[in-house]
């Protein structure tokens, strides 16, 4: 019943590399201006000697893979709060007009000064070029204002496909009409993000479905060229008083929901597609997983909401199977309560299907 990943460096199976995008962000501290969070610390500048504002800089620990990531001020300078001694990669998260920086095998121990991180523009141009890792560095306000079309094109694609995943899942694929009109017709109309039980009802008219799918086959069409990119200004001034601390989760598809604290600081966390939960402690990155008993065949699994009563005992609920369990960490034992609704299994609960 109970999966117990490995953290350390030589245990990592070929599954959590995989999974090693799925980042599970969850700490975002407000950071004083006054008080040095007292670790390893530097500044950023550009080739020709400017000092950088707004530049995410991140330290990725080889032993846990925890990422820390701060950003630079206005001064071009940044610092990390005091890290455990180790072995480090020290890359720049997200450089979009510059050229990627990544230092490998930094040995880390204390308040390190760091040497000067010197970034090169990819163009000097206002707009940037249309290269594909920067097209996956951008923002779907990015790629909004990038792509040509009216506002009311673009109103569509905003009120119609804003809320289950990002624009980039949108715009990284290239369809004719007839394949935009097949996944409009399925997102608009698959009831739940499974999209697996179909509404005949979708959620705007026939006329407007037709308007969004010939823009998308314009801009997003076979042959429609990449545009240059606008890119937004980064951070400024009190943005830049973030520290991002991120924990790898071990399997791919998880599709973390929610997150839960219990009362020794360890974080519970809910998958909306898999039958497992898990527990990560934030200190040293660990994740143990427990396995949800079988839902029945047919039934996607999955949690949706979780949360931890003051007894540390955990609850969550099934969406698609329509139950809630109770898990008790001392036994490892799931108690499962059906949840009698009016919807179809594999629809989300609590809210009636439109037929
Ligand atoms: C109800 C939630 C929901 C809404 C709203 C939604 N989508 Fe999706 N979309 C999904 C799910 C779920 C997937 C499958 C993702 C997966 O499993 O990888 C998906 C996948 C996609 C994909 C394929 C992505 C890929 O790279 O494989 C495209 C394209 C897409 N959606 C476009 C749209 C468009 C256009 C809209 C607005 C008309 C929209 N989506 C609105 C849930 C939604």
């Amino acid at each position: 019943m109970v999966a117990c990943i490995g953290r350390g460096r030589g245990q990592l199976s070929p599954v959590v590399v995989l999974a090693s995008f799925l980042l599970l962000s969850l700490a975002a501290h407000a950071q004083s201006a006054t008080q040095p969070l007292g670790g390893p610390h530097g500044v950023v500048k550009s080739a020709n000697g400017e000092l950088l504002e707004g530049i995410m800089v991140q330290l990725i620990a080889q032993k846990n893979a925890i990422r820390t990531t701060v950003y630079s001020n206005a001064d071009g300078r940044y610092e990390f709060p005091m890290l455990e001694p180790g072995t480090y990669t020290l890359r720049i998260a997200r450089p979009r007009e510059f050229h990627p920086f990544v230092r490998e095998k930094l040995e880390l121990n204390g308040p390190a000064e760091l040497a000067d991180i010197t970034l090169t523009r990819v163009t000097n141009a206002a707009l940037l070029p249309a290269l594909p890792e920067i097209a996956a560095q951008m923002t779907g306000s990015e790629w909004l204002l990038s792509l040509s079309g009216t506002g009311e094109e673009k109103r569509l694609l905003t009120v119609n496909c804003n809320w289950c995943h990002s624009y980039q899942q949108i715009f990284r694929n290239r369809y004719d009409e007839h394949g935009w009109a097949q996944i409009v017709n399925r997102m608009t109309k698959g009831a739940g993000s499974p999209l697996i039980n179909m509404n005949p009802r979708g959620r705007f008219n026939d006329e407007d479905t037709a308007k969004l799918v010939k823009w998308l086959a314009t801009v997003r069409g076979p042959d429609s060229k990449d545009p240059p990119f606008v890119a937004l200004p980064r951070p400024q001034g009190r943005q830049t008083r973030v520290v991002i601390t991120e924990y790898e989760l071990p399997r791919l598809e998880l599709a973390t929901h929610d997150v839960w604290g219990d009362s020794k600081g360890n974080i519970w966390y809910s998958p909306h597609r898999s039958s497992y939960i898990g527990r990560l402690d934030p200190r040293t990155g660990a994740v143990m997983e427990y396995r949800v008993p079988a839902v029945d065949a047919g039934v996607l699994p999955g949690t949706h909401w979780i949360y931890v009563d003051k007894n540390d005992i955990v609850w969550g609920s099934e969406n698609w199977a329509h139950s809630i369990w109770r898990f008790d960490p001392k036994t490892e034992e799931f108690t499962r309560v059906r949840w009698k609704v009016p919807e179809p299994v594999n629809s989300p609960m609590g809210r009636q299907l439109r037929a």
